[in-house]
Order: C-alpha cells, then structure tokens, then sequence
C-alpha cells in the first residue's frame, strides 16, 4: 500500500490488519505503557488487527534484557488489562517485544537503538516500517525528535514509511507549541507526526461525526436559529492521583482544554467537511478554532472562571484538598477547575454561547455536552394548566454511560393539558454491547495505517493555544486570591454556575433530563 495515497488507506481501513511495522516506545517504564498502550496494542492483537509482522522496541532508563522487559510487561498487563487475558495470543505477543535501555539525551541511545532495530526488522521481518511513540515528559520530545534526525532512524526510506507519535501536551503555551511544531518540523515532515489526544480515540467523540453527517434530521436545526447554547462538561471524581508534579505545571486549562474539550466543541460545532480526508476534516476543525471570538483581558475577567479543590467528602469518603495532595505546593495557585465561556463568530453560531467546565474533585465523573435549543413560543399554552415550556435538551454522553439522549415535553395523561418532560434514549451498550478498549486502539491502528484524521496538525494545535492563551497570560498577571473555593464533591466554585446565570441559563445536571 502505498501510505500517502488516501485511497489506499480507506481500503485497508476495512478492518484488514496494517502491513508490517516495528513500534519504538519511548518511555516504556512508564504509567501510559502499561496502563494504555501495552493493553491497546494486545486488544489489537486479540481483535486479529496488528500485522503478522510485528514489533515492539521498548526503552526507557531502566536495565532490562529482553526477557527482564518482557516479564515485566506481562506483569504489568495481567495487572491492567481489563478484559479476558488470552495466553495464546499473549504467547504470540511477548515473543514480538524487544528491549534497549538508556538515557534519551545520549546520542549513544540512538546508535544502540538504531543496531537493535536492525536486528528486530531482520528476525520478525517488519521491513524498514517504523513508529516511533513518545510517552515521555514532554521535556523530551524535541530532543528525542532531533536525536531520532541526527541518527537517520526517522529518514523515510522508498517505501519504507517511518511516523513519529507525539503525546500530549503538545507544548506549555503558544510560543512553546510554536517552538515545538518548528523543531519538530525541521527533522520531519508533518505526514510524518501524529499529535495524540486520546478524546478522539473515544467511540462516543468520534460519533459525534456519525451522528452529524450520517442522518439527516439534526443538521438542519444545528445552528444558531434553534440552538440556544451548548455546554461541555468534564467532570472527574478523581484528584491528582501521584501527579501533583505535573500537575503543577500545567492546571486543569493547559491539562484539558486546548485538547480534550477544543476536540468535542470543534467536531460538533464545525461544518461538514467535504470528505472524510484527513485534511478536509482538519480544515474545519481548525476554522471553528480561528472563528472564536479572542478574549481580551476585560473578557478574560468576565467569561472564564477558575478554581481549585479544598478537602471534602466523595462517595462518603473524605478527600484532601489539592495543596495537600504530593508533590503540590502548599500555598499552590494551579487551578483544578475552570469554567469558560466562549463566542463562535460566524454565520452558524453568532451568538450561541459555549459554556464549557471541567475540574477534578467534582461530585460525578461524567463527560458530556448539551446541545440546549430555543424555547418554543408559548401561545398555544396560556389559557391551561401550563406555566412554563423546559427547552429541549440533545445530549451526548461521553463517558461513562456512552450514548445519547434526548430530551422533550409530552402530555401527562388525564382530562387537563399539563406536560411534562420525557427522554428518548440511546446507550451503546444496549446496541453494540461493551468491549474492553482504553481508547488508544483506534488511535494506534490509524497510526499504523497512515491515517491522520484522528491526529492533530500543526496549526490546529497552535490555533487551540491562541484560544487560551489570553487566558493563561491574565491568569499568571492576577494570581487569585480566593483558593481553594470549592469543596472536594462539589460542583465546583459558584462563580462558574454565575457564569451562566446572569445570561438567565443554568448548568445541565447530569443525570436529570434537563435542569429545572
Ligand atoms: C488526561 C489528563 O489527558 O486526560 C488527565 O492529563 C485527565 O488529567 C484525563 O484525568 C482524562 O481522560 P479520560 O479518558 O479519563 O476522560
């Protein structure tokens, strides 16, 4: 197949597994392998779609031989796999997995990895195709990417394709994505990056296109006429787990805005793309990103609201508050909350709002938007029983109960008109049962088969830190002075329910078919 022909690719997307290929991972001692990618990659060899010539080079600074790393991985992934461990396939697996050790900033890596890989490519036959996956600190990601330059690893040789997976997050702010894309840039070229964000990995985020594009009855009301405004809401129970360390450098709007929530508002908020082409896809998402309205420092102050966890009680529990969680410092300014409001300025949406939450610590862990439509006028109501019309309510559930609900008013039997509100639902579950999956299996069969769709491109990162980074710059000028304002198992601060209040609107509460 020839990897840059589009054609190509969406022939063997047909559920064929990809030709030959090694895998190098970066950062194979880490949380990420053996939590995400190790499973995904063993589901895609229980589900018959990694190439019968396959391998795995894993590195990291720990000394293993290839026996040590592949006991250690078959440890790791009885551990976290979460499905049935089928050993035959587990057998046909670990005899795949390689292992070199050493320090990433050490030219002399680069040499023995590029002597192992010879040496894997002959033995399991993967013919010169490589993927390179960096699940590193981010720190790393340009000095391995020049590192793999330097040594000749990542030179596209024939047919022989080599692609480079950068994890997320794909730099600290603007300048430094900007710096990052260009150095970057200068070993490879962008056919050959794939920027992850796991989000597009979700089933539900990538329905979301389904659902838009394949039926004909929603796009015609999916503008500014009948909507009202959307929500986006990404809620975790959990804290910061053992990751204050970078946790304190980032804060929950460089964790999951830029990325996770710019993916669900951009595919659902876009306009249709001429074809599934990754570049056509890429085209729209990114003008939805240059459509939103900039947030000058006044805005900054008035539409985005943050907040950080102080202790308190989840699932009867309690739970500390954020400065006391390791690693943090305890006078700590890092928001773990943030609530935002956004303009998309073009002919669609003018003046539809998107409001969009996310925070750790939260009373539920749920993933969702809302897609709230125009009240409809209430004349025919006025001499009943009637007081008021709810608007109708589309929403799309991320995770955890994945599918699709909506909501509208019906009459409530008997001899008087009083309505109330029903829902028409659909769960994944019910329809296509459940599989075991971390999200990254999509992610890394795409990858393998040369199809970027699901991946970020260059100016589609940078245009989502433009968005936020007014935001940054604003909130580093004004360190807050009312931390921590909400309590662990909280909606988090009521300045963020303000937000929308004062518009006359109010937070959807999940799990209720609309709010009151
Ligand atoms: C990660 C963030 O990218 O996404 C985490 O760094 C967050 O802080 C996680 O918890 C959420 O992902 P998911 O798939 O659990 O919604």
């Amino acid at each position: 197949m020839d990897a840059h022909d589009p054609a190509a690719v969406s022939r063997e997307r047909l559920g064929n597994p990809p030709g030959p290929c090694a895998m190098v991972m970066f950062g194979a001692g880490g949380d990420l392998t053996k939590r995400k990618l190790m499973p995904a990659i063993f589901n895609l060899a229980k589900g018959k779609l990694l190439p019968e010539h396959f391998a795995i080079v894993g590195i990291s600074i720990e000394q293993y031989s290839d026996e040590q790393f592949r006991q250690r991985m078959t440890d790791d992934v009885r551990e976290f796999y979460g499905g049935d461990f089928d050993t035959s396939v587990w057998d046909w697996f670990v005899k795949r997995l390689y292992y070199v050790s050493g320090d990433f900033k050490d030219p002399a890596l680069y040499t023995k990895l590029g002597e192992q890989l010879a040496k894997v490519e002959g033995e399991q036959g993967t013919e010169g195709n490589r993927l390179f996956y960096l699940a590193t600190s981010p720190t790393f990601f340009p000095i391995i990417v020049q590192h793999l330059g330097s040594a000749g690893l990542v030179k596209q040789d024939g047919s022989k394709w080599r692609r480079v997976v950068i994890e997320k997050p794909f730099g600290h702010d603007l300048a430094t994505a900007v710096a990052l894309n260009r150095s970057v840039g200068e070993v490879l070229d962008e056919t050959q990056v794939y920027r992850i964000d796991h989000y597009l990995g979700k089933e539900t985020v990538q329905n979301i296109l389904a659902f838009r594009f394949a039926n004909g009855i929603f796009e015609p009301v999916w503008n500014r006429r009948y909507v009202d405004h959307v929500q986006v809401t990404v809620a975790e129970q959990l804290g910061v787990e053992l990751r204050g360390g970078y946790y304190e450098t980032a804060g929950a709007l460089r964790d999951m805005v830029p990325n996770h929530i710019f993916q669900l508002i951009t595919l659902s908020a876009m306009e249709p793309p001429i074809s599934f082409d990754a570049a056509a896809v890429h085209d729209e998402q990114t003008k939805v990103l240059r459509a939103i309205q900039p947030l000058s420092p006044e805005r900054v102050l008035d539409q985005a609201v943050r907040g950080q966890y102080a202790d308190g009680t989840i699932g009867g529990k309690h739970v500390d508050a954020y400065r006391n969680e390791p690693q943090v410092a305890h006078d700590s300014k890092m928001p773990t909350y943030v609530a935002i409001a956004l303009h998309i300025d073009n002919w669609r949406w003018a003046g539809v709002p998107f409001y969009l939450r996310t925070g750790k610590r939260l009373k539920e862990r749920v993933t969702q938007m809302v897609i709230r439509f125009r009240r409809p006028p209430f004349v025919l109501f006025r001499k009943t029983l009637v007081e008021k019309i709810p608007p109708n309510e589309l929403v799309i559930h991320i995770e955890p109960d994945e599918g699709i609900s909506l909501s509208f008013e019906a009459k409530i039997p008997g001899p008087s008109v009083r309505l109330g509100p029903v829902n028409m639902d659909f769960r994944y579950s019910d329809y296509f049962g459940t599989a075991p999956s971390t999200g990254y299996e999509t992610l890394l069969y795409d990858c393998m088969l040369g199809d970027p769709t699901l991946f970020q491109r260059a100016d589609m990162v940078e245009a989502g830190w433009s968005v936020v980074q007014p935001i940054l710059d604003v909130w580093s000028a004004l360190p807050p002075r009312d931390f921590p304002n909400y309590a662990a198992g909280s909606w988090g601060p009521s300045q963020a329910d303000e937000l929308l209040r004062r518009d006359g609107r109010e937070w959807h509460v999940p799990g209720t078919p609309k709010a009151r």
